[in-house]
């Protein structure tokens, strides 16, 4: 039987040009559920044969057809219910969908599917990668691979045998226990799994490969012992280590802070070269990208381990917050994935130091969530319709919406918050829930309101946020006046005051914080300070007991997602960042300094003036870096430049040559200035690293080791041997990788040399390689996008790799402005031409690269029109995905 029925044509370009939007507004239950799913998957590299057997129930009266999601691409084979063919009248298979007609109240469905898992570029469903098969069925891959509801409401139990070649493929694995396994004929086996959980279709996995095994166990606080595998290619086994360590770790931690234990015997991880994001929480079987798996101090750096450590531990979490409770529809994607990220903050915080982890991620949320608040793209962190759901595994989705559980946390303290989750999983364990049931039971347990808080869900846009303080001596009273804004955002205007918590404190002339009493304005004292409830448009705070005049430390560790902006002096600022007692604010003080004086000389710039450093400031950081040796990663921080995009997003329109000329000029000057310094810094870190330190001081020095040496570099030639001296003397990744940045910055005829032997070196090692990509593209070099398209044509340069292609594309269209958007319009051009060769081969990593032509409103006349006629050009294309449209079209809209 055949039911393909106008299921092959490709889409006529009419259907991909107007592809239909889906609204939160028109959610329905599922008509019908799934309770149990048995699939047999046969595998074969272009023909694997999948037999699902569903037993299915109605679950909305007077419901009479059955609709399923399938892939056109997918050939129907056979439909049989309860044993029974069903008649071909009865099927309508229409697009991504087929309908099977008057089906009865119970009954047990079976399809036959084939599928083409070497063809299936997409990496969404089932594909090969690196001669190993494995799924990704977030958010929509499960349909294809068989014909099913899918969607994340519909929660079955799973029984999976998988069927390959032994010797190929002589690892199986799926989700929950392996319940069985043994040898077929004509050299095949099998093996079958059983999940004991219901889930939904987008936590169903499956691998097969040849894969090297790294074994370990976990004993829960109950006794309960748990297996922990991590599979990857056998010659990177010895590199998986680190993410193993991470595991436990996070496994403990949840246990300790949340009470949360893990619930099945088994728990494998398995690393892919080819992976669309970072990783995925499947059932008891995380598929990763091998860049959050491997780890070695010659290949990874400092900055990777971290990052190991976090995905690892987010995908853990994900147990508990994703898996055993569950979206009940993609518009709720952040009541996971936002309470997972926070999750996975705290969790690093706790791991490391808390202070240098919030710089890190707020520094991640200004400069990509903020810049997408603020252009065609933005959406609240609930949105409330999409085109393809693949396009909002968003920063907006994911770091805001861990914002806005933070201000929770925060809203309702530690012990308030923990109730609150408490109470979460014992109503919505085993169910499909919205971001309205989390508020609830965080409302109900916290005992708060909040009600305009939950506007975080729904109002797109950064909050802007303006402080003024004045001081009545006589009185002994201060005076804070807050007022906010929320900017319109795209189908969004005329937004309602938000409900924004501001920790902050008053600080006396030695830093010491002042014991004031809020006599006026909601809020409450804490053991830092107070905190405030800014609620209205405008609102003031009044301080009784104010002895002398106060310093105020506003938004103490980025109490919410807000553009702050205050009365507030140099020489204030200048005080904080010598006296602040909170580190977040510390820091931002020397952010926010450092941003004032760079748009100063960007103006001079444009005006034609000198661009003349301030010398308090580097008087400034002179004094900072005096602290090097008892703090040394918050003084690299505080010592770090903003970058020239977040210094873009403070201009109305971007300057993008000015912006550079005024960095650079503050970065030489620093350099030159106090070049003794940082040479004191550098033999001083290089000295204890020498003399053998653990391991958390030994990155902190390298840290501000590798600081100093940037800003020698800067300085002139002899901070460049510097670099070719520690280049070649390196042990670590992140020595070699900082020298070698230093470097590729330079004209300097020992750039080559490195660059050659870096690729050398590491040519067997694609994670490698991709930072040599990298480290060009983000080049400042003027001949950086001729580079850049020279390196498309390099023989290890290839599309169908999501690394790659983010490790060279990305980089240098979103990290490295000045180039990017050379005057030529060659960078667009470039991005432009490569979204397209992308489209065809992976949508969805074709429509991640779109974003940075999306924000032309941001620039000159020249550049403006530049950027938009290649978005026009895109949008022009008639085979173009959904996925590019959806975005191309909102940026031109
Ligand atoms: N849920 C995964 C995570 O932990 C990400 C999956 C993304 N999938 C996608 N199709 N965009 O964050
Ligand atoms: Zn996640």
């Amino acid at each position: 039987m055949d039911a393909r029925t106008g299921a092959d044509s490709p889409a006529t370009p009419a259907e991909s040009k107007a592809p239909q939007a889906i609204n939160l507004a028109d959610y329905r239950p599922p008509a019908f559920q799934v309770d149990q799913v048995d699939l047999t998957v046969d595998l074969a590299d272009r023909d694997t044969r999948v037999v699902a057997r569903l037993t299915v129930r109605r679950a909305r009266a007077g419901a009479t057809d059955l609709t399923l999601d399938g892939d056109p691409a997918m050939r129907l084979d056979g439909v049989t219910i309860d044993g029974e063919p069903v008649a071909e009248t009865r099927l309508t298979r229409v697009a991504e969908q087929l309908t099977i007609a008057d089906v009865p109240e119970r009954f047990v469905l079976e399809t036959v599917t084939r599928i083409d898992p070497v063809d299936n570029t997409r990496l969404e469903g089932l594909y090969k990668s690196g001669g190993i098969f494995c799924t990704q069925c977030e958010a929509e891959g499960f349909r294809n691979i068989t014909f099913f509801p899918d969607r994340p409401d519909v929660m079955a139990r799973y029984r999976v045998r998988i069927e390959a070649d032994a010797s190929a493929y002589p690892v199986l694995l799926s989700n929950g226990n392996r319940v069985e396994a043994g040898t077929l004929d004509g050299g095949r086996h099998f093996a079958v799994w059983e999940d004991p959980f219901p889930k939904p279709s987008y936590l169903f996995a499956l691998v097969a490969g040849d894969l090297g095994r790294l074994g370990d166990s976990f004993t829960t606080r109950l006794g309960r012992p748990v297996t922990l595998n991590i599979w990857a290619a056998r010659a990177d086994l010895d590199k998986c280590g680190h993410a193993m360590a991470s595991l436990k770790r996070a496994m403990a931690w949840d246990e300790q802070v949340y009470g949360l234990e893990y619930d099945l015997d088994e728990y494998n991880i398995v690393a892919v070269g080819d992976f669309n994001m970072g990783a995925m929480e499947n059932k008891s079987l995380n598929v990763f990208n091998t860049k959050y798996v491997l780890a070695s101090p010659e290949t990874a750096t400092d900055d990777d381990y971290d990052h190991i450590e976090g995905v690892i531990a987010h995908e853990y979490f994900h147990n508990w917050t994703g898996n055993r409770v569950t979206c009940r529809d993609w518009f709720q994607l952040s009541l996971k994935e936002g309470l997972t990220v926070f999750r996975d903050q705290q969790f690093s915080a706790d791991m490391g130091s808390a202070a240098l982890k919030r710089i890190d991620d707020v520094r991640v949320l200004r400069s990509h969530q903020f810049s997408e608040d603020a252009g065609p793209m933005a959406h609240p962190v609930r949105p409330s319709s999409y085109i393809e759901i693949n396009n909002f595994y968003t920063t907006t989705v994911y770091n805001k919406g861990a914002e806005v559980i933070r201000m929770m946390h925060t809203l309702l303290g530690a012990e308030g918050f923990r109730r609150g989750i408490d109470l979460y999983f014992e109503r919505h364990d085993g169910q499909a829930v919205t971001c309205d049931d989390f508020a609830a039971a965080m409302a109900d347990a916290g005992g708060v309101d909040l009600g305009q808080f939950k506007l975080w869900y729904t109002q797109a846009g950064t909050p802007e946020v303006h402080a003024e303080g004045s001081y009545d001596p006589g009185a002994g009273r201060y005076t804070l006046t807050l007022t906010q804004r929320v900017p319109d955002t795209p189908g969004q205007t005329g937004k309602a005051p938000m409900h924004i918590p501001v920790k902050m404190a008053l600080l006396g002339p030695n830093g010491q914080r002042l014991d004031a009493r809020l006599a006026q304005g909601e809020g409450r004292a804490d053991a830092e300070g107070f905190l405030l409830d800014l609620r209205e448009a405008s609102q003031q705070f009044v301080f009784e007991d104010v002895g002398v005049r106060p310093v105020a430390s506003l938004l103490r560790d980025f109490s919410a997602p807000v553009r702050l902006t205050t009365d507030q002096s140099r020489d204030d600022k200048l005080f904080l960042l010598a006296h602040d007692d909170n580190a977040f604010a510390r820091w931002e003080a020397g952010q926010d300094l450092a941003g004032d004086l760079i748009l100063g000389l960007v103006a001079d710039h444009a005006a034609g003036r000198a661009l003349d450093v301030d010398p308090a400031f580097v008087q400034a950081i002179e004094q900072v870096i005096a602290d090097a040796e008892t703090d040394p990663a918050l003084v690299a921080e505080i010592a770090t430049l903003p970058s020239e995009v977040m210094l873009g997003q403070r201009m109305d329109e971007v300057d993008v040559d000015g912006l550079f000329a005024a960095r650079q000029t503050v970065r030489e000057t620093l350099g030159r200035a106090l070049a003794a310094r940082w040479q004191a810094v550098y033999d001083a870190a290089s000295k204890r690293l020498a003399a053998g330190c653990d391991a958390a001081d030994a990155r902190q020095q390298r840290r501000v080791k590798n600081l100093a040496l940037g800003y020698l570099g800067a300085a002139g030639a002899a901070g460049l041997r510097l670099a070719e001296a520690q280049y070649d003397a390196a042990t670590t990744m992140t020595d070699r990788l900082a020298a070698l940045r230093v470097l590729a910055n330079a004209d300097d005829p020992a750039r080559e040399r490195v660059l050659a032997d870096f690729y050398a070196r590491y040519e067997d090692q694609p994670l490698v390689i991709d930072k040599w990509f990298s480290i060009q593209a983000v080049s400042t070099r003027a001949d950086t996008v001729e580079r850049v398209a020279a390196l498309m044509d390099h023989p290890a340069f290839t599309l169908a790799n999501p690394n790659r292609v983010r490790s060279l594309v990305s980089a240098f269209s979103q990290l490295n402005q000045v180039r990017f958007h050379d005057a030529s319009g060659q960078g667009y051009r470039l991005l432009a031409d490569t979204v397209l060769k992308v489209d065809k081969l992976n949508p969805q990593i074709a429509a991640r690269l779109v974003g940075p032509l999306g924000r032309w409103r941001r620039f000159d006349a020249t550049r403006r029109s530049a950027m938009r006629s290649e978005l026009e050009r895109l949008v022009a294309v008639s085979d173009l995905s959904k996925d590019v449209y959806e975005i191309a079209s909102k940026s031109l809209a």
